[in-house]
């Protein structure tokens, strides 16, 4: 069984927040993503205390889950946002957040979308390269106004994660190489248009290893004192997200460690310390619950079990290889434990949630719970087959509510003319 906390068993059978999960499972049907918010409050309160004793933010990193009621949960906590699209920005707005508490992050920002975060007045403009610098200079004065932009530095660090989610190497198409750094920031205060206010990294996702988090804090710290000293003033240096969790239930980085090691890193720049937290805050609270729809002999004695979930809800197996707990929702007294594949119903030969899991004996019929599904789960989701997206259920203080419905066929089909 699991052990996440939000994702206990009541007398065997798995509960969210302590709500029975066959009994929302039996209400609004298989696939369903279920959320508990006490985990969300639990490890935003411990983020936020970690980071107490410096004046901070926690733009919590919309791309892990951007659901409505996630956000106006986060907002309500204290949360700030990161946005990495235009769309990100609307939703961030619709969720009640304000342009002061949002930063925009991307790679790709098109015209349409910078125009857009330069009129409302976000928090930041974190750019990429000396070309986006430019674009935002020749918007912002044609609108009148100045932009508030922090420059990405890529900091050459590997992140020592999985390589499609490393952003801070060199050979990431990430942000502008250090070394370019200060005359890119010496470069804005010659540009009407911008107002250089921060510094931004993030190397990667999934981070387990503090180091190399540290070291980025260290190289971004290092890059304000120069700016500073070339008499550039700065408010804040904003050191990304990426902080990782323990898929395999083992233990997981202390978010109080690494706010310690990130503070330590940046304190004496005397600037404000943003950070853009995303899976750690959301992945431990989510679960995907499916239901086994069948069961057959698979290779070497093991059996498939085929979910009505698959790559379609959640891709990271399919993607990146990654590992996710699965465990049965109910109990079933005597059943022994046999080898699992545990595949979904798409096809394609990668459509698999987990190899070689032992679980008791699936049936037809029967729940399973594949944990940590709350970050990059639901936001990953496509409808491939012609596969509705599966609803959402947020469990807090006690109660569980539907969040998104599930998508009809008219949903599918609705902009095709
Ligand atoms: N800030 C920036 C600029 C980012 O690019 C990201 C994530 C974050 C913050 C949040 O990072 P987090 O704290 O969640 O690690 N789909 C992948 C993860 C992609 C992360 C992309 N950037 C996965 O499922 O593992």
């Amino acid at each position: 069984m699991s052990d996440r906390p939000g994702f206990t068993a009541i007398d065997g059978t798995l509960a969210c927040d302590g709500q029975p999960i066959p009994r929302i499972a039996a209400a609004t049907g298989t696939p369903v993503y279920i959320y508990a918010g006490g985990v969300i409050r639990a490890r935003f309160a411990a983020l936020a205390a970690a980071f107490a004793g410096v004046p901070h933010a926690l733009h919590y990193a919309l791309k892990a889950n951007s659901n409505l009621a996630i956000l106006r949960l986060l907002r309500s906590l204290g949360a700030s946002a990161d946005a990495n699209s235009g769309g990100e920005i609307e939703v961030a707005l619709r969720a009640g957040f304000i342009p002061e508490q949002i930063v925009f992050t991307g790679v790709g920002k098109t015209r349409e979308e910078l125009e857009r975060a330069v009129s409302l007045g976000v928090k930041a403009i974190n750019a990429e390269s000396a070309g986006e610098l430019a674009r935002i200079d020749e918007i912002a004065r044609r609108l009148g106004t100045r932009a508030r932009v922090a420059l990405r530095v890529n900091p050459d660090i590997d992140a020592e994660s999985h390589p499609h989610i490393t952003t801070g190497t060199r050979r990431s198409k990430f942000g502008v190489p250090l070394d370019e750094a200060l005359a890119l920031c010496r470069a804005c205060a010659g540009r009407p248009g911008l107002e250089l206010v921060g510094l931004h990294a993030h190397i990667g996702s999934q981070i387990l290893s503090l180091d190399p988090l540290r070291r980025t804090a260290r190289v971004v710290a290092g890059l304000a004192r120069d700016v500073l000293a070339a008499g550039i003033a700065l408010e804040h240096l904003d050191v990304g997200g990426g902080l990782g969790i323990a898929y395999d239930g083992g233990a997981e980085p202390d978010p109080a460690d690494y706010a310690r090691a990130v503070i330590e890193e940046t304190r004496a720049t005397g600037l404000a310390l943003l950070v853009e937290p995303g899976r750690t805050l959301l992945a431990p609270a989510g679960a995907l619950v499916a239901s086994v729809v069948d069961v057959k002999p698979g290779p070497d004695g093991r059996r498939f079990v085929v979910l009505d979930a698959g790559m379609t809800e959640l891709i990271r197996p399919a993607l990146y290889g990654a590992f996710h707990r699965i465990v049965p929702v109910a109990p079933r007294p005597g059943a022994e434990l046999v080898r699992c594949d545990v595949v979904g119903p798409v096809c394609e030969a990668s459509d698999t949630l987990g190899l070689d899991r032992p679980l008791p004996d699936p049936q037809p019929g029967n729940l399973v719970a594949i944990l940590d599904a709350g970050a990059y789960g639901a936001v990953m989701a496509s409808t491939y087959n012609r596969r509705p997206m599966a609803p959402e259920v947020l469990v807090d203080r006690g109660e569980w509510r539907l969040v998104r419905r599930r998508q009809s066929i008219e949903d599918l089909v609705a902009c095709e003319l």
